[in-house]
């Protein structure tokens, strides 16, 4: 598949001289006025290294793309969104958009493809991206782990294995003395515990394991990996803004008033939310990670909340202990998403639970800003996205007006990516992209994403959202 590089891309500027017809589209969904955002907002789309970068050769990902059925249809990322070569036209479009930020992450196995030898030709071309979005007037918030780890790493026993904390702290330290003059924003691990659900509960990631105490034993080190990777960094830069970004499905109970989904929906807000927020609080490794030990490594090492919010799951009980005894479901009369490889929606219409989220982390830690650093949807056809996109930067509105320091938003995506187990299959890009081509065309919701971030508000109705020409 990546004998022959693909043809470079030569993505086509954006409105007006495209479509006339779809910028007065987004224009007139403000015809009822529009909810202004604070002055300073970051508006930004998100991407990771694997997804966009292609060729990625040397981490786990690439290898566990070989295995025939891994993928859904046998995709493969191959030459991904091409930006290892060709990201400048996609930096391009970013500030088309009047993109003020945008969440990128560095790829490990590029920046050390063997253990202690760093690459420095690779630190040179995101030396070049990183400039390359600051010459655009566009911020960079850098995430050092998103899900990919060098095939060295794998060998010694990946995350499984202590030594872990040390060789990630190593990693970060040379990549922020690298990069630190075009990036203070950093976010240290995306997504710890859908890594760990993915890799070692529900086995469908690498290395596709279900071995509960396993699982505990990987978050332990990736805790005190981001809690090195956080002193590392203040030690370097100490003015830096320093945080994770954490997925949260607020776990409910499926069936209202019924006591063993809502005890199923608590469990499972424990494990896979709660058990890490608080741990980067005050320090307290709770159970099943440990036995309420505190380490004072792990207080308060985050700078600010990175949110990650796709979607809110109901949880029915299951007298399953290998379901930690309930089942994710979505309520049948909400809509919902593009299915993903086993049938089920990636998403259900809840743009409420990004308000909830907001609270409820404020409430926990006042003060601490805010990051949306992940909300989009897959839809191919861009039916769903663009009411999505407006009905969660609404509930952001209002958790802002209400008093929560959120400071930013970050799309995903900017282009159609490599969706891991997924491959292909799910698109969440503002342009649709053919990965044969490259060929990049913007959807609607670029139009709209553009004229949201260049009024720096939001519609203010959902109502009647005008016909698309
Ligand atoms: C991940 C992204 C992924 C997105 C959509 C998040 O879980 O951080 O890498 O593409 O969701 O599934």
């Amino acid at each position: 598949m990546n004998a022959m590089p693909p043809p470079q891309s030569t993505p086509s500027p954006l409105p007006p001289e495209i479509s006339p017809e779809l910028e007065s589209w987004a224009k007139a969904w403000f015809q009822d006025g529009q909810l202004d955002f604070p002055a300073d907002f970051r508006w930004g789309t998100a991407t990771s290294a694997h997804q966009v970068e292609g060729n990625n050769t040397l981490n786990q990902w690439w290898a566990f793309e070989q295995i025939p059925g891994a993928i859904w249809h046998g995709d493969r990322s191959g030459w991904a969104c091409d930006w290892w070569r060709h990201a400048e036209p996609d930096l391009d479009q970013m500030a088309a958009l009047h993109q003020n930020a945008h969440r990128l992450s560095v790829e490990w196995s590029r920046i050390e493809p063997q253990p202690g030898h760093f690459d420095h030709s690779a630190l040179d071309r995101y030396r070049e991206i990183l400039g390359g979005l600051r010459d655009r007037g566009i911020e960079p918030l850098v995430t050092l782990h998103h899900f990919t780890n060098p095939l060295w790493l794998e060998r010694r026993g990946g995350w499984e294995d202590g030594g872990v904390v040390a060789l990630f702290r190593r990693f970060v330290e040379t990549t922020v003395q690298a990069l630190g003059d075009l990036c203070s924003f950093w976010c240290t691990i995306n997504e710890p515990m859908v890594y760990v659900a993915q890799g070692w509960f529900l086995g469908q990631w690498p290395p596709q394991r279900s071995h509960f105490p396993t699982a505990m034993r990987v978050t332990r080190h990736l805790l005190f990996a981001h809690a090195e990777a956080y002193h590392a960094i203040h030690r370097i830069q100490p003015d830096a803004m320093v945080g994770y970004a954490k997925h949260v499905r607020l776990f409910q109970g499926l069936r209202p008033g019924h006591p063993l989904d809502r005890y199923a929906a608590g469990l499972k807000r424990w494990l896979f939310e709660h058990l890490w927020v608080a741990a980067t609080g005050d320090g307290l490794l709770r159970p099943p990670l440990a036995g309420f030990e505190r380490d004072p490594r792990l207080v308060g090492t985050r700078d600010y909340f990175g949110v990650n919010y796709y979607t809110q799951d109901r949880t029915r009980f299951t007298p399953n202990p290998l379901h930690l005894f309930g089942v994710e479901q979505f309520p049948p009369h909400v809509e919902q998403s593009e299915p993903g490889r086993h049938g089920r929606p990636f998403a259900a219409f809840a743009p409420e639970g990004l308000y909830q989220v907001c609270q409820e982390l404020q409430r926990h830690a006042p003060g601490v800003p805010i990051y949306i650093t992940e909300n989009g949807v897959p839809d191919r056809e861009d039916r769903l996205r663009p009411r999505w996109l407006v009905a969660h930067l609404q509930q952001l509105h209002r958790a802002i007006q209400d008093g929560c320091h959120v400071r930013g938003y970050y799309h995903w995506t900017l282009v159609d990516n490599f969706e891991w187990a997924e491959g292909w299959g799910l698109r969440f890009g503002l342009f649709a992209l053919d990965p044969t081509t490259q060929e990049r065309t913007p959807r609607p919701s670029a139009y709209l994403y553009r004229e949201i971030a260049r009024r720096n508000a939001v519609p203010r109705s959902l109502e009647v959202p005008p016909p698309r020409p």
